[in-house]
């Protein structure tokens, strides 16, 4: 038998899990999110959140992948046959997710190579808007294909292929360079925008609580849900991460080190955003809650006409463009890299460049629908189905599978036995009650929403295209577990 791959250490590991979990979801996710949801008032379902489910889910997939030793699809049938079809959905919903994050990297390549002129000086709404999307007047007018983002995607796509293609190994590598870049390129710029004028009154937005936002159901879903974004959780990938630790290692000081830096990255992103957001509000002479229409376009818009506006602007700007790219590559490969651990678990075989190779194709072609005019409508609504939808109820099958199934003590002793902090029982009553029991409330007010409020205003088509993302991979993840039983039947 083939030794499974290794990481060369623990730090590299936990370097790898943070990369994961690090990224546009910090930067560019979080901001606009609590932007959305007024700022302070969003903060606090938050940290409940991370917390509640995203802390103890971690521990789940970290314990679960290692202590099997095999990627979500193996390591999900050996708790019992059926729920391999769970993995196969997160591993779906992943790579749907991937589609667009590489397209957002598009973005942020495009706006790099234009720093050095900065031509969205004085007009950046409708530059990222019409020069950059080429955006239509609604969803349903398609618009061009944008070639000069199709281009910046294809090299997108040709980066990360080259980051993974030689598996385990080529990942450690890359990652000791796109972790600790982008922290002190973020450190730099925080510092930079504390020391703006008005930066005091957006990060009074940022930090005070609206308390009347806590009782809307819609910000504690947001909320949720950005957890598990941006823990990379219930998308097979921190499970297949897991998996190539040795079975010894530290369980849940690995979990608590993902959490926490990738959570006060998000914090810390949150004070450079809106200390920009006040720097501009004084500028404009307007209230920061103002500045910009909320919504994915919010990096897009701010920071540039921030950068623009400030002395060594060209600099700051790739600095700042540099740091989106670093962060997200290594979200991006880790989501191609579970699904590569999954087939390399079914097929050893197959060489991983081949599978690297049209895994980073069919999420290039995925992902042209995203740079034509129509682009950004797709973008907001198939991410607000992907992730309020398919990601909670993967997360609630996740917690029947331990806590009803496999059974959370047995976990939690393997836990506890290789780790140094110890979990009591209350992670038990976590997985088995707690987590779900919110996760399935979150979800039926989710979908009682989705058909009294139509999302974001679009028309019905738009939307029911939205739950063919939900819909028809979930329909895919529970066939291919049968095809496999026929393959074998036969043999
Ligand atoms: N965790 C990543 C981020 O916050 C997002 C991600 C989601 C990456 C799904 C891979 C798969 O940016």
């Amino acid at each position: 038998m083939v030794s499974r791959a290794r990481w060369q250490s623990r730090f590299v590991f936990i370097l790898a899990a943070v990369g994961s979990a690090v990224g546009l979801g910090n930067i560019w996710r979080f901001p606009y999110l609590t932007y959305k949801y007024g700022g302070g008032a969003f903060l606090i379902p938050y940290l409940i959140a991370l917390f509640v489910i995203g802390f103890p889910m971690l521990v789940l997939e970290f314990a679960l992948g290692q202590k099997i030793q095999k990627a979500a699809v193996d390591a999900f049938a050996s708790v019992r046959k059926g729920f391999a079809g769970v993995a196969w959905w997160a591993l779906f919903s992943g790579f749907i997710v991937i589609t667009y994050y590489a397209v957002v990297m598009a973005w942020a390549l495009k706006y790099l190579l234009s720093s050095f002129k900065l031509p969205w000086a004085g007009n950046s709404e409708s530059y990222f808007f019409s020069n950059v999307l080429g955006i239509t007047d609604s969803v349903s007018i398609l618009g061009g294909i944008q070639w000069p983002l199709l281009l910046s995607l294809i090299a997108v796509w040709v980066a990360i292929y080259f980051c993974i293609f030689k598996g385990v190994k080529s990942v450690g590598k890359v990652i000791l360079i796109t972790m600790p870049l982008p922290i002190i390129l973020l450190i730099v710029l925080l510092i930079r925008s504390l020391t703006l004028p008005g930066a005091g009154s957006g990060i009074f937005y940022y930090l005070v609580p609206n308390f009347a936002a806590l009782f809307d159901p819609e910000v504690w879903v947001a909320a949720f849900s950005q957890i598990f974004f941006t823990l990379t959780l219930a998308f097979g990938v921190m499970v297949a991460y897991a998996s190539f630790n040795e079975k010894t290692q530290d369980v849940s000081g690995n979990a608590l080190w993902t959490a926490v830096i990738n959570s006060l990255i998000s914090l810390v992103s949150g004070f450079v955003v809106f200390a920009t957001l006040g720097f501009m509000a004084t500028a404009k002479s307007v209230a920061v809650s103002d500045v910009v229409a909320s919504g994915p376009s919010l990096a897009f818009v701010v920071f540039p006409e921030a950068l623009s506006l400030m002395p060594w602007a060209p600099l700051f700007s790739v600095l700042f463009f540099i740091m989106l790219l670093s962060l997200g590559i290594d979200s991006a490969f880790s989501i191609v890299e579970a699904i590569a651990a999954v087939l390399k678990d079914k097929f050893g075989k197959i060489r991983r460049e081949v599978i690297a190779f049209w895994s980073c194709l069919t999420g290039l072609l995925g992902g042209i629908i995203y740079t034509t005019g129509a682009g950004l409508y797709f973008l907001d609504i198939i991410d607000h189905f992907v992730t309020n939808i398919a990601i909670l109820t993967v997360g609630i099958l996740q917690c029947i599978m331990i806590g009803w199934v496999y059974g959370p003590k047995r976990l939690r002793r393997y836990v506890n036995t290789v780790s140094n902090v110890h979990l009591g029982r209350w992670w038990d009553i976590c997985i088995k009650y707690i987590t779900p029991l919110i996760l399935g409330a979150l979800l039926i007010f989710q979908i009682y929403t989705e058909f009294t409020v139509p999302y974001g205003g679009y028309p019905t088509w738009a939307l029911v295209v939205g739950w063919g993302f939900v819909l028809v991979p979930l329909i895919l993840a529970f066939l291919i577990p049968q095809s496999e039983v026929l393959i074998s039947d036969k043999k």
